[in-house]
């Protein structure tokens, strides 16, 4: 792609010495962004398809976002929750708004909001349901799920990759086939406290259960008094054509986890959301974070949730998703096999024999589209939210000249 000894070449080999190689990106250096584009070092521009796996949805450097930003720099951006702050509670206002819920647990990470999500529910289960003493709670998850890398969230996951190696585990986790509503119905029992899914799995290739499946999770936690939780972190903030997927269903579960988008790609921003019957569990000492609903991200926040408010993204991604899809559908039978998806989200599986995810998503670069794979074959089309359907012509044309 670029001639050795180029700047690009010269970060990457200091960065595979001081960086620990957790990750294995595309060989792509960015120096800006703008909307859609990323430029690299040497001045080539990007179509980026990933947007950030989805923290970027509302474009790179979105103007009212990059404002709020630079105006509460020059104000104040940490206090811990140690004190107060004017930031803290507008954004947790608005949010708990946007989700129809009673309160905001502010976090960072996607990770860190999944764990507090896993807290809570353990805390509602021993206060609320009775699973305490003698007894001990069990969580619901989906095969195939991906909420995050810590200790406790690997424990439940099937990827090897991410298991191998880090135990012991933490107990407490029951999986059961994603999309499979009577599996779940017969994991659940007395000591059950929650059921914890991606509405659509975004890791496993933008898997879109059945269309009874969420309905039937969301009436089963309600007759057998457990927490539905609902890991938008990926699916959520208008990425899927709608504020939230779970309202592809008209589901609303008891606890939304957000992060990614919340924090405008700018700062990490996560939360869980939930009515004060839940999140009323938690006292002071049971659980925090120093940079947890600081007044940078909090306004930064607060800006991101106006954005979501107008609908304009959720929109946007239907209209543009419905063409995207449309395009990629098109390519079924030349290199395509499947495409998967809601909105300007979409898993793509590519014919194994024109090579891995990988693979394609390189030569995909070399084009100028920056994509990325999930796992074997499939790619994930997930946009900035800001592409035009022209942008989305010019890169789908780019993957079938790949593909041919
Ligand atoms: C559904 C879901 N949950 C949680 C996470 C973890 O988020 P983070 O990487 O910010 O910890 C991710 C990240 O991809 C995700 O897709």
């Amino acid at each position: 792609m670029t001639a050795m000894h180029t700047m690009a070449d010269a970060l990457i080999a200091t960065e595979n010495r001081y960086v620990a190689h957790n990750y294995a990106p595309l060989p792509v250096v960015a120096a800006s962004a703008q909307g859609a584009w990323i430029t690299d070092v040497e001045g080539r521009r990007y179509l980026d398809c990933l947007a950030a796996y989805s923290a970027v949805n509302f474009g790179h450097r979105h103007p009212e976002i990059i404002a709020t930003a630079h105006a509460q720099l020059d104000a104040v951006t940490l206090v811990s929750r140690a004190f107060h702050s004017d930031q803290l509670a507008p954004f947790c206002e608005a949010l708990a708004g946007l989700c129809g819920k009673d309160m905001v647990l502010p976090m960072n990470s996607g990770a860190e909001a999944v764990e507090s999500g896993i807290k809570v529910a353990r805390k509602w289960g021993a206060d609320v349901k009775g699973v305490d003493g003698p007894r001990i709670p069990n969580i619901i998850v989906a095969h195939n799920n991906f909420h995050g890398r810590t200790t406790t969230i690997i424990s439940f996951s099937d990827d090897d990759t991410a298991r191998r190696g880090f135990g012991p585990y933490t107990p407490g986790f029951r999986s059961v086939p994603f999309g499979d509503a009577d599996a779940l119905a017969r994991a659940i029992d007395d000591d059950t406290v929650a059921v914890l899914l991606e509405p659509i799995q975004g890791e496993a290739g933008i898997i879109v259960p059945p269309d009874d499946y969420l309905p039937r999770v969301r009436a089963l936690c309600t007759e057998r008094n457990v927490l539905m939780i609902a890991d938008e972190i990926q699916s959520g903030l208008a990425r899927t054509g709608r504020t939230f997927a779970c309202d592809h269903w008209g589901v609303v579960p008891d606890v939304y986890l957000l992060g990614k988008a919340l924090g405008g790609g700018v700062i990490p921003v996560s939360a869980v959301v939930a009515d004060r019957d839940v999140l009323g569990v938690l006292h002071p000492g049971e659980h925090g974070s120093t940079f947890g609903g600081n007044p940078l991200a909090s306004a930064i926040g607060r800006t991101v949730v106006g954005i979501l408010e107008r609908g304009e993204f959720q929109r946007r991604s239907a209209e543009l998703g419905a063409h995207l899809h449309a395009r990629l559908t098109a390519l079924t039978g030349n290199g395509v096999l499947a495409v998967r998806g809601r909105g300007l989200w979409a898993g793509v599986d590519v014919d194994p024999a024109l090579g891995t995810g990988k693979q394609v998503g390189l030569r995909l670069a070399e084009r100028g589209v920056l994509v990325k794979d999930t796992h074997g074959s499939t790619l994930r089309f997930a946009p900035p939210l800001v592409i035009t359907a022209d942008e989305i012509d010019w890169a789908v044309d780019r993957f079938a000249e790949v593909l041919s």
